[in-house]
């Protein structure tokens, strides 16, 4: 999947640099063209001449060659790429990447990068946990750049915790998996809904529910990363998504999230149904603001459309992925929830296990099939999200 592939390597100042040129080996040895980009303070943990040597291909640093004078010219650079890595990302880089600031040829090069991006953040563990460092994290994934997770160990500063680069042989395999899957959903269009739904009870209330949204939009993401075109529909949520690849129709009701879902159905190749909508909606809404009188009040409820039975009744040859919330007997539910909505498959969680389900940044699902139930350990939701993504092509 690599071979023939050219890669950009930028490579920042911070210690994991000295893994780069074995990084770059691995890259070459698969049978890619690298080209190394450093920040100016890189060459002081990994020399210039070493990526040189290893990649074959003179490592830049400067916006002009110092020999001539002539232009390192940063737009050819990103257009010649067909992938960006950033490995190791400092803070500083992160931070400059977040906020548009362009003051080397690495930062002008991603600026100018259409490509697909990936970043692996490596610094102490007190710089990787500060909120700025993951409020920037957070930002460059809303621009659809691919975040490489760092690891939790050993660090340079002799303390233990999360801020390793992630290690060149597992980025080696995330970009396999990155290229398998953009042969696979280039030119595919995909709907995924995110987010709870409002039900409105008058002009100031509504019944809604916890779901923060962000598996949904982390499955968008995943999706567009791997190419595929996303309409995405979202429930009330404070998620943004800036990926151009995806399109976001925002919602309220259950009843607009129908709307929304039948318009592009037919368009799709297939559908996510992560969002969290509501079963039932007041039978009337109140125009005005309902006043406080009697001790109790009685909604009258009545029965929402269940969106992803509806798809799965209309689906030509459309995939259909459902998610499933349970509290007891999770399998046995969320298989009846397969085969009564015609759906392919159910991304189960349970409310029971630790870390999992509404308001976490981590999830731990189960992938149910026809053919059985796959459990996967407790990840960070982004991480789910391309596991989920890696499942649906082989549907
Ligand atoms: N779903 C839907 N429309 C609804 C209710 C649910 O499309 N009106 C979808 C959800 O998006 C999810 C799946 O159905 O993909 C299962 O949702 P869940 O709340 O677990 O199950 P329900 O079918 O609502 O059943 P119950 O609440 O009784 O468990």
């Amino acid at each position: 999947m690599i071979r023939g592939k050219r890669i950009l390597l930028g490579i920042c100042g911070s210690i994991a640099a000295y893994k780069a040129p074995h990084f770059v080996r691995l890259l070459k040895k698969e049978g890619a063209e690298v080209q190394c980009i450093l920040t100016p303070d890189a060459h002081l943990f990994v020399t210039p001449t070493a990526l040189a040597t290893v990649s074959q291909r003179p490592c830049l640093t400067e916006f002009t060659k110092s020999e001539d004078g002539t232009w390192n010219n940063h737009v050819a650079l990103a257009e010649w790429a067909d992938v960006f890595i950033i490995a190791p990302t400092s803070a500083n880089t992160l931070a400059k990447m977040a906020t548009g600031r362009c003051d080397n040829l690495l930062i002008a090069t991603y600026l100018s990068a259409k490509c697909p991006v990936h970043f692996a953040p490596a610094m102490d563990l007190d710089m990787y946990r500060h909120p700025s460092t993951l409020s920037n994290i957070s930002t460059l994934q809303s621009f659809g750049n691919i975040l490489l997770e760092p690891g939790t160990g050993f660090l340079a500063s002799g303390l233990e915790g999360k801020g390793r680069m992630m290690e060149p042989e597992e980025m080696v395999n995330s970009l396999k998996i990155h290229f398998e899957l953009a042969q696979q959903l280039n030119g595919q269009h995909w709907l995924v809904t995110a987010g709870p739904t409002y039900e409105n009870i008058d002009p100031v209330r509504f019944i809604g529910n916890y779901s923060s949204g962000k598996m949904g939009f982390a499955i968008a993401e995943a999706l567009a990363q791997s190419g595929a075109k996303v309409t995405l529909v979202a429930g009330p949520t404070e998620l943004e998504t800036h990926h151009p690849n995806i399109q976001t129709i925002k919602i309220t009701t259950a009843l607009q999230m129908l709307d929304a879902c039948l318009s592009v159905f037919p368009k799709v190749n297939g559908v996510i149904k992560a969002a969290a909508v509501a079963d039932y909606r007041p039978e009337t809404i109140a125009p005005e603001k309902v006043k406080k009188s009697s001790d109790t009040l009685t909604l009258q409820l009545t029965k929402n459309p269940d969106i992803l039975a509806t798809l799965g009744k209309m689906k030509t040859n459309q995939k259909i992925v459902g998610f499933a919330l349970e509290t007891e007997n999770a399998l046995e539910y969320a298989q009846q929830k397969r085969i009564n909505k015609h759906a392919d498959a159910i991304v189960l969680n349970s409310l029971k296990e630790e870390g999992a389900g509404f308001q976490t940044d981590t999830n731990r699902v189960h992938w149910v099939t026809e053919s059985g139930c796959e459990s996967w350990p407790l990840l960070p939701k982004e991480e789910v999200a391309k596991l989920i993504v890696q499942k649906i092509v082989s549907l």
